[in-house]
């Protein structure tokens, strides 16, 4: 097995990190073939932007989805984008490591996503989700927040974490990942001293245990679901008789009904 590990964190002896490399040594043990890259320490470029496409089409105005289709088609996207493709092809298994920051995801992974992701190349319209270039491929996304496990909850003061994730994960399968339930740590702090920081590194310590013994099982993972083209009309509204699988794409705008 070929795993791709994205880390996105700024310091290199955060919990993120060490996760990721705990992530790392678990299935090299396995046997299977590990590529690590963390997205500041190769200094990634996340925004954007026309001076990434030396062979304009000549239109006036830039139209990134226009320039990523043009330049992927004649080999000239830049050599970060074609490495970062490169891998994700490459692997059967990415994980995506990264701590939870303004209720989303940290701007240098959207970022990467914006730039690696190309039109043309990792999708059109018609490769994308279940038909998706990196179909047969699976991502797991594990991310740490500061706030409780209660805070997150669905019902917790600070919003449903998991539901907050919808973004990337939706992406992943837009272009045609397999998705694993996401793996949250909640309750990581930062400026802890005394017995509240040893208190928090026997948590911490624990999580670690875990999420090594869940990956060597990771054949047991469960995937989330999603509804396939089949679930919807013509109009791309999903069918009266699909499964509703999340909230994001519901039979009725102010309920939701899970499996239902
Ligand atoms: C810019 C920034 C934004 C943050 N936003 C959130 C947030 O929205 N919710 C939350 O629970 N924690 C938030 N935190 C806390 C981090 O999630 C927490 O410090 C991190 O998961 C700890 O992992 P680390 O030790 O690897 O950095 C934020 C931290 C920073 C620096």
């Amino acid at each position: 097995m070929n795993v791709l590990i994205i880390t996105a964190h700024p310091e290199s002896d955060s919990f993120n990190t060490h996760l990721a490399s705990i992530a790392a040594r678990t299935f090299e043990k396995q046997g299977a073939s590990v590529q690590s890259v963390n997205l500041y320490g190769e200094n990634f470029e996340p925004r954007e932007g026309k001076s990434f496409y030396p062979d304009k089409q000549g239109f006036e105005r830039f139209d990134p989805l226009r320039e990523q289709r043009h330049h992927w088609n004649r080999h000239k996207l830049p050599d970060d984008v074609m490495r970062h493709i490169f891998l994700l092809k490459n692997s059967d298994l990415l994980l995506l490591h990264f701590p939870f920051w303004w209720f989303g995801m940290p701007a240098i992974l959207k970022g990467w996503m914006d730039r690696v992701f190309v039109y043309g190349g990792l999708y059109d319209s018609t490769h994308r989700h279940e038909n998706g270039v990196m179909k047969g491929k699976r991502a797991l996304l594990t991310v740490s927040a500061g706030a409780s496990a209660n805070a997150c909850a669905f019902n917790g003061r600070d919003g449903d974490m998991r539901l907050m994730l919808w973004p990337p994960i939706h992406a992943l399968h837009y272009i045609g990942y397999t998705l694993l339930e996401p793996y949250l740590i909640h309750g990581v702090r930062g400026g802890l001293d005394g017995s509240g920081k040893e208190k928090q590194q026997q948590f911490l310590d624990e999580k670690v245990k875990d999420f090594e013994s869940r990956l060597i099982n990771i054949s047991e993972w469960p995937v989330i679901p999603f509804n396939r083209q089949e679930d919807f009309n013509d109009d791309l509204t999903l069918k009266p008789q699909a499964p509703e699988y999340s909230p994001f794409v519901r039979h009725s705008p102010n309920r939701w009904t899970p499996g239902s």
